[in-house]
């Protein structure tokens, strides 16, 4: 569990962030949730879908507990996807809930538990040189995109602002590569 505090401390620090600097995120040219990156994400989903990431034969790993903002079990996968001829780190975290749910009953019926897909893509080169050209994205559980309170797509460089931005939170990962579980190269 020592883990899971470390992972607490810099959620902290990622809500600071977002809370300090969301007011002006969406005020300028929409980061996300704008129509290239949502035709983006739904080209994620079916490369997992290929993957055997998505859908109904999706891998199943045993699922290992989770502290907030993803869920209170989760499930991570690591591998790589080529999407329009790039083939970049691909990250799929399977988000499943109600809090307290045991890892047999989210194996037992995952499509019941699962709450939300998020997943980081690294992109090309030039794509958001300053977060390490990472998509982000929110699924849910049937591919269709989670929206912001403001009702914005979550897909694209989900920076800051009221839906607690995923780089907000990210940037604080340690390795400096926005990727909290691993500093393995990718
Ligand atoms: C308040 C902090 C916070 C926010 C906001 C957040 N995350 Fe995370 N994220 C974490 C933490 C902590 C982990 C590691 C948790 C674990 O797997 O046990 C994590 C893990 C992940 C992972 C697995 C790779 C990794 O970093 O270890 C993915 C993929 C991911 N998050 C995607 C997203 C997306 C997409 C969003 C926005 C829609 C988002 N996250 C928003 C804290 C956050």
């Amino acid at each position: 569990m020592k883990i899971i505090s470390k992972f607490a401390a810099v959620i902290g620090a990622g809500l600071a962030a977002s809370l300090a600097f969301g007011s002006t995120a969406n005020s300028q040219m929409a980061p996300f949730g704008d129509d290239e990156s949502v035709a983006y994400a739904a080209k994620i989903w079916s490369a997992m879908e290929k993957l055997n990431l998505a859908g109904d034969n999706a891998l199943l790993t045993f699922p290992y507990e989770g502290t907030d903002p993803h869920g209170m079990m989760l499930e991570t996968f690591y591998t790589k996807a080529t999407i329009d001829g790039y083939t970049g780190a691909l990250i799929v975290k399977r988000n499943y809930g109600p809090a307290g749910v045991e890892a047999d009953a989210v194996l037992n019926d995952p499509a019941k538990h699962l709450g939300a897909v998020t997943v980081m893509f690294r992109r090309e080169a030039g794509y958001d040189d300053d977060n390490k050209n990472w998509f982000w994205v929110k699924y849910l559980p049937d591919g269709s995109l989670d929206k912001n309170p403001k009702g914005m797509q979550l897909a694209g460089k989900i920076a800051k602002g009221a839906d607690k931005g995923c780089i907000a939170c990210h940037t604080g990962a340690p390795g400096g590569d926005m990727v909290f579980t691993t500093d393995r190269k990718m």
